[in-house]
């Protein structure tokens, strides 16, 4: 096996551990290496499909590895390297942004150091702007606003790891506008079966298919060849993805915009109306290259599809929301109702699905510990089904970098967390 070489490194969102684990199902568990403040990738930054990644923040192309772990020393190195390096960037004001991860100094001293620092630049006759710094991290509206992944601009990262420092270069950020332009201007959003957020959805597909993903080996484009027939025939078509719990089609959306075709069914008309008005309102409005939808309703605990598709990534039903917890009996009820319907669901389409067929699913796990309650000290209430999924001809799929306990999406005020399982049909099927 090849040594790891790292070419770039991503910084990951609020939930790093989702981050990772996407990072890990969509380029195998070799190419990535996990450090303190990010991921290391021995893939370059320009070939990382950045779009359809939910829970990175930044890609950045790798310039340097510094034996240094203290400001001073990485900004001596800054201020000899940088008017050097300009010197090749195309004339005009260059604009610069400067970001630190694991460094410890007060934001003030990074801000007057950057001003020196543009001193030092302009006495070499170049025009700089700085882009001042509120945290020692630029985020990401600052990033876009400042258009610093253009040409004439840099934004430098400095990641420390222990002793070393990690500078990389940002390729690519979190497009935070593009997001809220397709989450809050859909037509149909109902807060009552919840709200996926596309990020989340984002992850969810690609835990689904990230392993077919990896094997054809493309990283860009989610058209693949595919057995379709028992003959062995092969053809050229886009990847299909079921959601059965669609809802309002966050799920579909996002796997139409990664170029997938996808099938959506949920047991309420109602909800069949809003995923279709969402769906037509995006077509017209973003690239989403040909992909196809079907929606229709039908009961995920007993339908049987008739459409072939290739991975199932899901949030499937929740309960009811809830703002405060209940008394023990009563989130009992709750937990064995969803339980009752999980385990249906997963033994329904598992009579369905060949071998090897991948389910990213999102269940909900409840918090007792939130806000001064006294059962439960710590940890989640868990759906009892998933003490139970070998029985049930799945395999829970064990990821590298994450452990499957850490696959927890929530917020500090949220009762019901949503639990990530990615599982495996089991079994003789192919
Ligand atoms: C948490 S919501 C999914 C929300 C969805 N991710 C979205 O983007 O809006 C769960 C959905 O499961 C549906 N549902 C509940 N029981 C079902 C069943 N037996 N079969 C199919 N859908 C079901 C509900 O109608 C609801 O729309």
């Amino acid at each position: 096996m090849s040594q790891f070489a790292a070419k770039s490194v991503c910084i990951l969102g609020r939930q790093p551990t989702l981050g990772l684990v996407e990072l890990e199902s969509l380029y195998g568990a070799e190419q990535i290496k996990p450090i303190k403040h990010g991921v290391l990738l021995d893939i370059p930054a320009g070939e990382i499909n950045f779009k359809r990644l939910g829970g990175t923040l930044k890609v950045a192309k790798l310039l340097n590895v510094l034996p240094a772990s203290d400001w001073k020393k990485i900004y001596k190195y800054l201020t000899e390297n940088i008017p050097r390096h300009l010197q090749h960037v195309p004339g005009g004001t260059f604009t610069l942004g400067v970001s630190l991860y694991g460094l410890e100094l007060p934001v003030s001293k990074l801000n007057t150091d950057l001003l020196l620092l543009k001193k030092i630049i302009r006495a070499q006759g170049r025009s700089v702007r700085i882009v001042p710094n509120k945290t020692l991290e630029l985020n990401s509206a600052q990033v876009l606003h400042n258009k610093l992944t253009r040409r004439g601009a840099w934004e430098l990262l400095a990641i420390r790891n222990g002793s070393q420092t990690y500078l990389a270069q940002t390729f690519f950020v979190q497009d935070i506008e593009a997001y809220a332009a397709r989450d809050q201007a859909r037509p149909k959003r109902d807060a009552r079966v919840g709200m996926l957020p596309p990020k989340l959805a984002q992850i969810l597909i690609n835990l689904a298919v990230g392993e077919i993903e990896s094997a054809v080996g493309s990283r860009q484009s989610a058209v693949k060849k595919l057995a379709t027939s028992d003959l062995g025939l092969k053809t050229t078509r886009a990847l299909r993805v079921l959601d059965p719990f669609c809802g309002t089609g966050v799920i579909l959306q996002e796997a139409l915009l990664m170029g997938y075709d996808t099938i959506g069914s949920d047991i309420e008309p109602r909800m069949i109306e809003f995923s279709k008005t969402n769906l037509d309102w995006l077509l017209p409005r973003f690239d989403v290259q040909g992909s196809r939808f079907e929606i229709f309703q039908a009961d995920a605990t007993n339908h049987k599809w008739q459409q072939q598709f290739d991975a199932v990534a899901s949030e499937l039903y929740l309960g009811r929301p809830l703002s405060e917890l209940p008394v023990p009996q009563k989130l009992n009820e709750i937990v064995q109702d969803v339980n009752t319907i999980t385990k249906k669901f997963l033994s329904n389409i598992a009579a369905q699905i060949p071998k090897g067929t991948r389910l990213s699913l999102a269940v909900p796990a409840w918090r007792p510990n939130v806000i001064g309650l006294t059962y439960h000290k710590k940890g989640f209430v868990h759906l009892p089904v998933i003490d139970h999924l070998t029985d049930m001809g799945y395999n829970r799929i064990d990821f590298v970098h994450v452990k499957n306990d850490e696959l927890i999406y929530f917020r500090e005020d949220q009762i019901v967390a949503r639990e990530l399982l990615v599982l495996e049909r089991l079994g003789i099927r192919d």
